[in-house]
């Protein structure tokens, strides 16, 4: 099952990353998303990086601490607009956020060493969209980091109850697909199922833990 990111909910989609990003609300997001960047210290420095679905700009922001430019793309522009004032509130100089789809992108080949899709966001698409994904991010960068949600029942019930510190609406689960009454959800993905569609399309991958519930996944050539 995928998710739809449409214009009508972008008010929703920002107070869904504002209520992420606050540990007095959502302290397990909040961890996950410090374990990303706890593996983002640990796997790179110095480089060029994209973040694909920048949102409010948080992670690119977090990235630019440690690397030489961070560009963070996002397909609304009321976000795009967003991130960039808070990016001068924050006076840091080596991102640029733009208006642009993660699927299908202007950049040249391999225009940036890393490429960052966090927040489990994969997981908000059908399998035929990660591989374009999967596809235009190694079109253009060397390397693609992922994190994903896990497939199996004790899974979907840690991230049901990540769900249910974050939002307010009503919350559906069938099997490990966990939807609210707004149509935005995830569905948990097996590693196994990623590496039969990275070999597919002739990418390596390997995975490193994040928390009980998903993992980061990290494609090469
Ligand atoms: C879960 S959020 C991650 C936000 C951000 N990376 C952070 O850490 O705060 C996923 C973001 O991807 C954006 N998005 C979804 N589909 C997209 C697409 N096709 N192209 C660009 N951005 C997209 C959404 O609008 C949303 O802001």
């Amino acid at each position: 099952m995928s998710f739809k990111y449409k214009n009508s909910n972008v008010q929703n989609i920002i107070e869904a990353l504002q209520r992420a990003n606050n540990p007095k609300i959502a302290n397990i997001k909040y961890n996950l998303l410090a374990s990303e960047q706890k593996i983002f210290r640990q796997q790179f420095e110095n480089k060029k990086i994209l973040v694909a679905g920048s949102g409010l700009g948080q992670d690119s922001l977090k990235l630019a601490r440690f690397n030489e430019h961070v560009t963070g793309i996002e397909k609304f522009k009321e976000l795009v607009e967003y991130a960039q004032k808070f990016q001068r509130q924050l006076g840091v100089a080596n991102v640029s956020f733009l208006q642009q789809d993660f699927m299908s992108t202007s950049f040249t080949d391999l225009s940036f060493d890393i490429s960052v899709l966090n927040m489990g966001t994969i997981c908000n698409f059908s399998m035929n969209d990660q591989k374009k994904i999967f596809t235009e991010m190694m079109r253009i960068s060397k390397t693609f980091y992922f994190s994903f949600y896990l497939a199996g029942h004790y899974h979907t019930e840690q991230r049901l109850q990540m769900y249910q510190q974050e939002w307010d609406h009503i919350l559906t689960v069938k099997e490990f697909c966990i939807s609210n009454d707004l149509g935005f959800g995830s569905t948990g993905i097996s590693p196994e199922d990623l590496k039969q569609m990275s070999y597919d399309l002739g990418y390596s991958i390997c995975f490193l833990p994040l928390n009980e519930f998903s993992m980061m996944g990290c494609l090469t050539s």
